[in-house]
């Protein structure tokens, strides 16, 4: 066999051959940078669990975005932590609720030059830290959910958001928003479902950032997904495209590689992926540690992550990383 060790390794050699022949660049305009803000704080408050990261105040908050906007980032998606929390999760859906006197301050200084994507959800807003309202039985109430959900879809859609994302995993979600934001003047509005979305433990971090805590030691098993099922993803995505959905989301990223390919394949729609908080918190624990290359680790999964299929990423790594893209 003459020279079989050049057959595979010639277009390797140099880093230019390389660049050259990348099946997948990765870039700032694939990321979504996720940011918290919270109420009746005055001063931006360090998230442990997520190193670099903080509960925002609006002023701090409109600093970040504006920063991550020169960075070349296109979109952010947006979390509010109310200073109070009630049963019905009523600072979700206030005028004056902090995420909508966020997206207010954020489109009237940004404009259309950052897509500001508002997470809708009640589980920040609930006493009892679930994502949706509960019925007699201490059971999640779907359909007395979406009347919420549609509520909330409106009042984000009024302050400024582009695009509003269901993260709550109720059935009929999508149709109810989209049929609620359509009603009241806001069709321009998209919606990006986070269609196959995981009960993961990899959510941890995150909690500690929205001061979550579900009652009574539960968890959201009964209306997010089995990790164990993929074909159920596929019928969920579906549902939520047949729903209206603009863009879909899988969700946590690293673990679900296949379902997000899976969901390529099949749907011709924009495939968002979300690397969640205990996917970012891992790697910088790691880093911090000094046992891997914190930047290095994060751009290899993200690039697995677009390999896998995925248009856009939401990522904690987005400030980070594009500052090591563009320099
Ligand atoms: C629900 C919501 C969650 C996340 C995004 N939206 C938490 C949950 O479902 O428990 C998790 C994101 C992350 O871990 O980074 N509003």
């Amino acid at each position: 066999m003459p020279f079989p060790q050049q057959r595979m390794r010639r277009l390797r050699r140099t880093p230019a051959l390389r660049r050259l022949v990348a099946e997948t660049r990765l870039g700032v305009d694939d990321l979504v940078a996720p940011l918290f803000v919270r109420e009746g704080i005055d001063r931006p408050v360090p998230i442990p669990s997520m190193p670099g990261h903080h509960q925002h105040t609006v002023p701090s908050l409109l600093t970040e975005a504006k920063r991550l906007s020169g960075l070349g980032i296109p979109a952010l998606v947006l979390f509010g932590v109310p200073a109070t929390k009630d049963p019905e999760g009523r600072g979700a859906s206030d005028p004056d609720g902090i995420v909508q006197v966020a997206l207010a301050e954020l489109s009237a200084s940004l404009g259309d030059e950052l897509v500001l994507i508002a997470d809708l959800c009640l589980d920040e807003y609930t006493d009892h830290g679930h994502c949706g309202l509960l019925g007699p039985d201490g059971a999640v109430d779907n359909d007395a959910t979406l009347a919420r959900y549609r509520e909330v879809a409106v009042a984000q859609a009024r302050a400024g958001a582009a695009v509003v994302a269901p993260s709550g995993m109720m059935d009929g979600q999508v149709a109810a928003i989209r049929d609620a934001l359509d009603g009241a003047g806001f069709a321009s509005t998209a919606v990006l479902a986070y269609a196959a979305k995981y009960a993961s433990a990899l959510y941890g971090p995150f909690r500690d950032a929205v001061d979550v805590t579900i009652v009574g030691g539960g968890d959201r098993r009964s209306y997010q997904q089995d990790p164990a099922n993929r074909r159920e993803a596929l019928a969920e995505v579906a549902l939520d495209v047949a729903e209206g959905a603009d863009l879909v989301m899988v969700k946590p990223a690293l673990t679900n590689l296949d379902v997000i390919a899976a969901v390529r394949r099949r749907f011709d729609l924009p495939v968002c992926a979300y690397q969640v908080s205990g996917e970012f918190a891992m790697v910088k624990a790691a880093a911090e540690r000094g046992w891997l290359d914190g930047v290095a680790v994060a751009t290899e999964q993200l690039v697995s992550i677009k390999r896998a299929g995925a248009e856009a990423i939401l990522t904690y790594f987005a400030g980070e990383l594009a500052d090591a893209l563009s320099g």
